[in-house]
């Protein structure tokens, strides 16, 4: 008699947590990283970053030019870059969005940024490197 009230209590116990367990997990915790601006009241329901999207791009930086050199992206959207220096130290800058980044020879460094104002906005090494260093610059156009 005992033996089975403790078994259909086990078994109670068990359904009880799979129940609770299974609708939450999952893999769906992968994009964590977008930062939360605050302030509003509405659930974020979706998965987009106040109406924009995420752009991705890999750049090379070496004496004295990016490559591409020039970076589109429509206002709103979350700027990724990747950018790799292929010789001497160069830095990435665009004062517009308050970035400066150093880019160390050999290495790669990710720079990240919302392009929350459209318009077009130069980019520049910020790194003292060489003889065409002042010439060192690209554009960021935000449509
Ligand atoms: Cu590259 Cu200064």
């Amino acid at each position: 008699m005992k033996k089975e009230i403790l078994l259909a209590l086990l078994l109670g116990a068990v359904l009880l947590v799979a129940g609770c367990v299974s609708p939450q997990g999952g893999p769906s915790a992968a994009r964590v990283d977008v930062v939360d601006e605050g302030g509003d009241e509405e659930p974020a329901a979706t998965e987009e970053p106040t109406g924009g999207e995420i752009k991705e791009f890999t750049l090379t930086a070496k004496q004295w030019d990016f490559n591409p050199s020039t970076i589109t992206v429509n206002k709103g959207d979350m700027v990724k870059l990747s950018i790799t220096s292929i010789d001497v130290a160069h830095g990435f800058a665009i004062s517009a969005f308050g970035v400066n980044s150093r880019l160390n020879p050999g290495q790669t460094t990710n720079v990240e940024f919302v392009a929350d104002k459209s318009g077009t906005f130069p980019f520049f090494c910020s790194v003292q490197c060489g003889r065409g260093h002042t010439g060192m610059r690209g554009t960021l156009i935000v449509n």
